[in-house]
């Protein structure tokens, strides 16, 4: 059967991905409202490795026929999550973070892909964008508020400055979808990267599961000092 929507392609695609994201535990509680700035901060950290390297990438390719028609630079994310890592980080950001583990596995695929097959960049930038699109002024709302952010600063990430209705928007970047030039094997193979760029997003959120844990444990255990002190002081003073 011809394939004639990549878009439908993707969308339809992506689903089960889709919902997967949505279960892993630091989305979930993010959603919930439960945000620690340690935790977000290296996320905006990971994000800006992330996107430095879609954008590098896109910017190579961008006369490629399957790029061009989604090359969009309002959409590039780069300049607004430095704007945030300064106000999280201070001056000396870029000397202060590193990609995790799990990030390195991220960007090496993205320049590996813009080396070897540079339209499977495309299924990078789908999950990326229009993810941000789709749900960036909730998160951005849930972000402020959870981490009690008084000021304008901190969330430039969610802004997307020079795109005024994001539904429009996300209309116009489906059908330019629609519009590259690509096989029905270059279809698929878009959809099953994109797959793969959902499990490395989830992957790098599930490290920051894991720091969150830590956090708990921590504080358990701090808890627990606290209450043998203070079981010991009682039992002195007895
Ligand atoms: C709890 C977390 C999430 C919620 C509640 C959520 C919710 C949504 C909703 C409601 C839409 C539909 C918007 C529309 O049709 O206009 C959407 C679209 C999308 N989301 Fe999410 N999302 C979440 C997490 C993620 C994550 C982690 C990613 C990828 C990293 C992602 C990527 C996307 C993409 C690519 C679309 C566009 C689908 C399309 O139109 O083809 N989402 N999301």
């Amino acid at each position: 059967m011809a394939i004639n929507s990549l878009a439908n392609e993707l969308r339809e695609g992506t689903t089960k991905s889709h919902s997967m994201a949505e279960n892993v535990g630091f989305v979930k509680s993010f959603l919930g409202g439960v945000v620690d700035k340690k935790s977000y901060r290296k996320l905006v950290a990971n994000l800006y490795f992330v996107y430095c390297a879609i954008e590098e990438e896109l910017l190579t390719h961008k006369n490629h026929p399957a790029i061009q028609p989604i090359y969009f630079t309002e959409l590039n994310r780069k300049t607004s999550l430095s704007e945030d890592l300064i106000y999280y980080y201070g001056p000396d950001w870029l000397s202060l973070i590193e990609p995790s583990p799990a990030t390195k596995i991220y960007i090496e695929r993205i320049h590996n892909i813009g080396h070897k097959q540079p339209e499977l960049l495309v299924a990078h930038s789908y999950t990326r964008y229009l993810g941000d699109l789709s749900g960036g002024k909730i998160l951005k709302k849930i972000a402020r508020g959870a981490m009690n952010l008084s000021d304008e600063r901190g969330t430039k990430f969610y802004d997307f400055e020079q795109i005024t209705d994001d539904t429009i928007f996300k209309n116009k970047y489906r059908s330019a979808l629609d519009t590259l030039p690509l096989s029905d094997e270059q279809v698929k193979n878009i959809v099953a990267e994109a797959n793969i760029s959902f499990n490395l997003n989830m992957k790098m959120f599930e490290e920051l599961n894991a720091s969150l844990l830590k956090i708990a444990t921590m504080l358990l255990a701090n808890s627990i000092q606290k209450f043998r002190a203070k079981q010991k002081s009682t039992i002195a003073a007895d």
